[in-house]
């Protein structure tokens, strides 16, 4: 089969990346998280390197820390990512990713918009901060990190808010992207929604 993507973009704890799991198990196409290139980049920095230095320097390994989910590597992720240089280094590998043969699902913020505008399938998931904060709580607390609620909404709104005013491929709906309102669904009538959506696309 030749290249199909599916762009899967949104904010943080949207639900984009159990769709983006569910969607490659189905269709048999390779999964990019690419918030884990951003965090990988962001674990560097904390540990004391520089981030544009960090992100060329960016190996597989890195993408393996067992750190990547936590909430300060989250807000460490979020600052990087604002740096033009930093995304640019991570731009041809997402872009031979998105276009490799057998299809593929990349989820992001810039996937639809930046990494490949010419994606078959783009969707935009996202859910009020809340309903987000609280699912991103649960799995922080189910980790056993030392989180409260109150907290936890406010990292989520602070990168929100940082991924949607940056200068550089900033968090934004394709034009052409369909939009997945998960507030109120559960994710398995979100994944069920994405997969109609791929299913569609590909005739
Ligand atoms: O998706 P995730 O929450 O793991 O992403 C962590 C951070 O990485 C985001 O808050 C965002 O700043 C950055 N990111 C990005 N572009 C992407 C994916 C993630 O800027 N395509």
């Amino acid at each position: 089969m030749s290249a199909f993507t599916v762009a899967l973009d949104g904010p943080a704890a949207s639900g984009k990346g159990t769709i983006a799991r569910a969607v490659a198990e189905r269709f048999g196409f390779a999964h990019l998280d690419t918030g884990l290139l951003y965090r990988a980049v962001g674990a560097r920095h904390l540990a004391g390197e520089e981030p544009i230095a960090a992100a060329r320097a960016l190996v597989a390994e890195d993408l393996e820390r067992d750190d990547l989910r936590s909430s300060d590597v989250a807000q460490a992720a979020s600052i990087v990512a604002v740096i033009p240089e930093v995304r640019a280094a991570l731009v041809d590998f997402q872009v031979a990713f998105a276009r490799r043969a057998g299809g593929a699902v990349l989820d992001g913020r810039d996937i639809g918009t930046v990494i490949c505008p010419e994606a078959e399938v783009k969707l935009f998931v996202t859910a009020s901060d809340v309903v987000r904060a609280e699912r991103r709580y649960l799995e922080l607390i189910a980790k056993g990190e030392d989180v409260t609620r109150e907290s936890v909404l406010e990292d989520v709104r602070a990168r929100d808010a940082r991924d949607a005013a940056r200068d550089a491929a900033p968090m934004v709906a394709a034009a052409d992207a369909v939009t997945l309102d998960t507030t109120e669904m559960s994710i398995e009538d979100a994944v069920q929604a994405a997969l109609a959506e791929v299913r569609a696309a590909r005739g």
